[in-house]
């Protein structure tokens, strides 16, 4: 009887610790932007991500923020934050970034 119980208190404990575990990876995972799979999914719909490559360093993240914002207006699907968030990385590759290979 005390063994059951006390695997029963081990199960709880590890399922409690894997759950939480998991919680947190997802958590991250929101938190972090890729910039490789946006531009994959979303950027190259319409033309090939060599034109994004071709201006890498060199627009900053204002520029990056307006040439994405003319990107909507040819019909992209953008989130608010999404635009940012790929200005931003974007303003920070260079010519030979993961986003290009
Ligand atoms: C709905 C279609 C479409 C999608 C999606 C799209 N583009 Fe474009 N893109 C265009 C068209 C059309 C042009 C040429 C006309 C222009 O430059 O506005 C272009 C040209 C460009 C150029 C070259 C012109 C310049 O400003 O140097 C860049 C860079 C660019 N796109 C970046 C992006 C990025 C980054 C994304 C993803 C957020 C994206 N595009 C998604 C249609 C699209």
């Amino acid at each position: 009887m005390k063994k059951t119980i006390l695997l029963l208190i081990i199960i709880v404990l590890g399922t409690a610790v894997v759950a939480t575990g998991a919680t947190k990876k997802t958590n991250s995972d929101k938190k972090k932007f890729n910039c490789v799979a946006v531009v994959n999914n979303k950027c190259e719909t319409c033309h090939y991500k060599s034109r994004i490559c071709a201006q890498l360093g060199r627009r900053n993240r204002r520029k990056w923020r307006t040439t994405i914002k003319r990107m909507v207006s040819h019909g992209a699907i953008m989130e608010k934050d999404e635009i940012e968030a790929l200005a931003r990385c974007l303003a920070a590759s260079r010519k030979n970034a993961d986003i290009c290979r």
